[in-house]
């Protein structure tokens, strides 16, 4: 991964936040390119090093064609506005909505994020069934991906198939947690069992603003520390370091 340590951040916390609506008028996310700036850098002073701008993409709405359009048009802006001040690297992706099919959509090759295999995907908010999990495996081989299962924290309740992870164990798919499940009283404990266990692999704020979903991977990172020690941070870290390139 090309980037350098910066001073005064420890380097376990030169940490990759996976998940965000950091662009401009893309979705329910950042409502302009000044709410964008302020989002990285609240995630900059957090001690993120690399911000991935996962927009929704919803097959319903529109062609890949068209939201490839829309986010170039986008991280442009920002980008513009990003010169010359410091800002964690930022990349884009996507974060596709499952659809029936989704792995016959070649055009979603060019929604993984950038310079890395992967393919954020959002699960249907059912129990997934063995068919879904077909799709998975069949859009990985299809469209030459590793899909990340985005915010698992959010599907679990729904989950009833008792062998659940050790299918998804053997699928080679990555998950994606995210922050405010370690910072919820309700949820932490769980959160770090699976993080601790190994079922969680990447991390996301998936902030959409300044204080409703704010940028929070920092928080995350520190409540991870305080309970867990630095072991499964540097764990994250050489993962995701392995990941993008
Ligand atoms: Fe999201």
């Amino acid at each position: 991964m090309a980037m350098a340590v910066k001073a005064g951040f420890p380097t376990n916390r030169w940490m990759v936040d996976f998940h965000t609506h950091v662009l401009p008028q893309m979705d329910d996310g950042s409502r302009d390119v000044q709410q964008s700036l302020l989002m990285l850098s609240a995630s900059r002073e957090q001690g993120v090093g690399c911000v991935i701008a996962t927009p929704h993409y919803y097959a319903h709405r529109e062609t890949p064609e068209a939201f490839l359009v829309r986010r170039d048009r986008a991280e442009q802006q920002l980008r513009g506005a990003m010169e010359n001040q410091t800002f964690p690297e930022l990349r884009v992706g996507a974060e596709v909505r499952y659809y029936e099919g989704f792995g016959h959509t070649r055009m979603l090759e060019r929604l993984k994020i950038h310079g890395s295999n992967l393919l954020l995907l959002e699960m249907p908010f059912v129990c997934w069934n063995d068919r879904m999990l077909g799709e998975i495996r069949f859009a990985q081989e299809n469209l030459n991906c590793t899909v990340v299962l985005a915010h698992i924290e959010r599907y679990l309740r729904y989950q009833r198939d008792p062998q659940l992870w050790e299918k998804l164990g053997q699928m080679q798919l990555l998950i994606q947690a995210s922050a405010a499940a370690f910072l919820s009283l309700s949820t932490r404990g769980k959160a770090l069992r699976m993080l601790r266990t190994g079922k969680i692999h990447l991390l996301g704020s998936d902030c959409h603003d300044l204080s409703g979903r704010p940028p929070n991977l920092g928080m995350a990172l520190d409540a991870i520390e305080r309970r867990l020690g630095e072991e499964p941070l540097e764990r994250l870290h050489q993962l995701h370091h392995r990941m993008l390139k």
